[in-house]
């Protein structure tokens, strides 16, 4: 049988993306191992996040914790300000969680063990498979929607997804080398993110294209297959900006639990069904003016629309959140809805 694993990172030995955290094929070679905390950190980064979007937050955190010791020992708010933006803020309080493991239970060395991996905050079988094969070398099979896509082309598999996942699996394993099975699922996501694409595939120069089924078939752009979505509810709710004379900004730390939790926000009103009254909840009694316009942000399972009230107080002491001084309100430690909120009371 022909080998198409070493087909495959032929092509990633001369194709390879370049990434801040990712040691190139012929560094790789050369005996140059990654670093097991940058690859963590860039994975972690990369769930449900763009390359694009990662590079620069990966360039930032790293800069300023270059370590997981250094990590493990910064301030939950520092590390959550950093992360805004990025979104999905379980993952920033995981990712702290996970670093003080590592500190407190590994001596500060990630563990070169998917099963060990694996019981650490914020690591499932992906990260964990992604760690063990990219950072130390160890067999096992990584699959993202990159790979998902590329498997179904290759074996032209249309059951749909999700309930196809465990057969792309199947297949990515059986692809998977025993020899630099980290560049192997870096050279297939590679390939899924610049020729085997979602729309119009550039099949005419993938290294793939003789063995690949759908190729054959002609049903490459059609596939994976999806079960379609159920649409997003539509919810609604008010924030609350108050400013008080000498400039300093009202805000509250979220609760660890819950959307947007352990990040700094604007107080508001609970999110409710468009059905339900709009609902307002004040922090604190003034004469408040509703700005013109709404803030929209869309979440993994909802719509969300913001009436935005604005007002500037004295010294009111407010029932909720506390009061931020303008030297150290830093409106990019705000998660993006909030920022909304903010550019809307700017304007
Ligand atoms: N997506 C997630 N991890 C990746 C990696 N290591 N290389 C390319 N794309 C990725």
């Amino acid at each position: 049988m022909r080998d198409l694993s070493n087909e495959l990172l032929d092509w990633y030995d001369v194709h390879a993306r370049k990434m801040p955290w990712r040691v190139g094929p012929a560094d790789r070679k050369a005996g140059v191992r990654p670093d097991p905390y940058a690859v963590w950190m860039s994975e972690i980064m990369l769930q449900q996040t763009t390359v694009a979007a990662v590079t620069e937050y990966f360039k930032r955190f790293l800069s300023r914790w270059p370590t997981v010791t250094d990590l493990a020992t910064a301030e939950d708010s520092e590390v959550m300000g950093e992360w805004a933006g990025l979104g999905y803020y379980a993952r920033a309080r995981n990712l702290l969680k996970c670093a003080r493991a590592v500190v407190a239970d590994h001596d500060g060395a990630f563990p070169a063990d998917h099963a060990v991996l694996l019981k650490l905050p914020g690591i499932g079988p992906y990260t964990a498979a992604a760690i063990a094969s990219i950072a130390f070398g160890l067999r096992h099979v990584v699959v993202d929607g990159n790979v998902e896509r590329v498997m179904a082309r290759m074996f032209d598999e249309h059951t749909p997804l999700p309930a196809s996942k465990p057969i792309l699996t199947e297949h990515a394993d059986k692809l998977t080398p025993q020899n630099r099975p980290g560049d192997h699922a870096q050279a297939v996501m590679d390939l899924g993110a610049t020729i085997c694409t979602p729309k119009s595939p550039a099949c005419g120069i993938c290294p793939w294209r003789d063995p690949c089924k759908a190729r054959a078939a002609g049903t490459a752009p059609e596939l994976p297959k999806k079960t379609p979505k159920k649409a997003k509810p539509v919810r609604h709710g008010t924030v609350y900006l108050a400013q008080r004379s000498d400039g300093a900004w009202l805000v509250e730390t979220r609760p660890d639990k819950g959307l947007l939790g352990g990040m700094m926000g604007w107080p508001g009103s609970d999110w409710v069904d468009t059905s339900q009254p709009r609902p307002l909840n004040a922090p604190l009694e003034t004469d408040w003016i509703k700005l013109e316009g709404e803030v929209r942000h869309t979440f993994t399972h909802f719509h969300l629309i913001l009436d935005v009230m604005v007002a500037t107080v004295s010294n009111t002491e407010p029932e909720r959140g506390y009061y931020l001084p303008r030297d150290k309100f830093r409106p990019s430690d705000l998660p993006t809805v909030m920022r909304k909120a903010f550019d809307l009371a700017q304007k």
